[in-house]
């Protein structure tokens, strides 16, 4: 459930009309509902109030500091895959000790970054990470704790480009090598062994997937146990999917259950990395008309709408052929047509809708992409030098925009035109 409704017509998010907020901040712009955050932080982080655990939400998703505080404020902490994400989360007030810092690729910077800033736990990806993690912490004289991310083999049944627990994905270490790797890192002066971390993929719209791979990780701490390693934190990796279609995701509680059900009898802290689950549903792209035309000579007529949104602003669809809902932002009576909604930029690859039964638009409507708050504005680039659009939060019937939109200047900031000597 989520907080976009029509009222009379008329889109609203919460008590502010979609209309108002357009007319004030302009086109496009993301909107995100300040409830519908709340609701489904809420939704999935009660799931598991009977058992020790900590939400640590994917920050990568959507990574807004006034999101990431409202969180912080609900008692939740941040799974981070890079130095700017961890800045991010403590600008956003986020206990480092609530801080996961997951990632294949984290760079000696990074490591100090994240042992300085004492955040709970390292997912660590690679036997090479262990051996620079080990020699960062000794440099500062520090410990450094750690989960190594398994990698348990288990096809979370997704698109290939978000799923990430098979062995074939560049992600974790093998579970069947991993033992090893912990009794080596036992032994490390400045390791201290805490966890083991698994994520198998994103938009997951299966339960079953998620309780294979416990089921193997929950072997694995056995094992590790038969070796005198304890394990003070099983961390999950992200959350369920979402609709944005006509998926049938399990319910965030169906989840917890399943989870909670099988994890009986282990003494650990869970943490989970949820991200789309949270913010999918609760935020949308509002975007205007600029022009229709319809393209005839093809082997069959194409009507396009084309809008000041394009795939720098959502790429999701262009890059996964992903299905975003498109709703008018003011209903009307007219006429059904069936049309491709497409951006600005230079492209054939740049739509946000194809082939979609839309009531018939004009020049200057607003349009609302639906289920646009998770890799939505995260993902967005300046390709073809477009200023990033705002990000607005809606409470009850307030507004804040909680990024503003980027101006040309920001375009060119940091850019210089170098005076090299010698040359004409
Ligand atoms: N933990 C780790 C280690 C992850 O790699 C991810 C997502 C998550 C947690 C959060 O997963 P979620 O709860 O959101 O499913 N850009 C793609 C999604 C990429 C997901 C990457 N990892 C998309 O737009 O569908």
């Amino acid at each position: 459930m989520n907080h976009f409704e029509y009222k009379n017509g008329e889109l609203f998010c919460e008590d502010v009309s979609v209309g108002t907020i357009a007319k004030e901040v302009g086109t496009p712009f993301y909107l995100y509902s300040r409830a519908t955050l709340v609701r489904h932080f809420q939704a999935f982080d009660s799931g598991f109030d009977t058992i020790d655990h900590i939400t640590c939400f994917a920050v990568k998703s959507c990574s807004n500091i006034a999101v990431l505080s409202l969180f912080s404020g609900l008692g939740g902490g941040a799974d981070i895959v890079s130095g700017g994400e961890l800045y991010r989360a403590l600008q956003a007030g986020i206990d480092p000790k609530r801080i996961i810092y997951s990632g294949v690729g984290k760079t000696e910077e990074e490591l100090r970054y994240g042992l300085e800033s004492g955040i709970l736990l390292f997912n660590v990806e690679s036997e090479q990470e262990l051996h620079r993690l080990n020699k960062v912490a000794a440099d500062m004289a520090v410990k450094a704790p750690i989960a190594f991310r398994v990698n348990p083999d288990v096809d979370p049944k997704t698109h290939a480009y978000i799923s990430t627990g098979l062995a074939k994905n560049k992600f974790g270490i093998p579970i069947n090598e991993a033992l090893d790797l912990y009794v080596q890192a036992a032994a490390m002066e400045s390791i201290e062994v805490q966890g083991v971390s698994c994520h198998i993929g994103s938009q997951l719209t299966l339960i079953s997937p998620f309780v294979e791979a416990l089921r193997k990780v929950k072997a694995f701490v056995e094992k590790l146990a038969e070796k005198g390693i304890t394990i003070d934190y099983i961390d999950l990796g992200g959350g369920v999917g979402i609709t944005y279609d006509d998926e049938t995701p399990p319910h965030p509680k169906e989840y917890a259950k399943a989870i909670r059900e099988e994890l009986s009898g282990l003494q650990a802290t869970l943490i989970f990395e949820p991200g789309r689950v949270i913010v999918g549903n609760a935020g949308i792209l509002v975007t205007e008309v600029q022009y229709t035309k319809t393209n005839r000579g093809g082997e069959k007529e194409k009507n396009f709408v084309v809008v000041d949104a394009g795939m720098n602003d959502l790429t999701r669809p262009s890059l996964y052929g992903a299905f975003h809902a498109v709703a008018p932002v003011e209903k009307k009576n007219a006429a059904m047509e069936v049309v491709d909604i497409v951006g600005p930029i230079c492209e054939t690859g740049d739509f946000l809708a194809k082939d979609r039964t839309f009531p018939h638009v004009d020049q200057g409507d607003l349009l609302a992409v639906m289920s646009a708050g998770a890799y939505g504005f995260t993902m967005a680039s300046n390709y073809n030098s477009r200023p990033r659009v705002a990000e607005v939060m809606v409470s009850g019937d307030q507004f804040a925009v909680i990024r503003r939109r980027e101006t040309m200047e920001s375009l060119i900031q940091g850019e210089s035109v170098p005076d090299f000597s010698g040359e004409e």
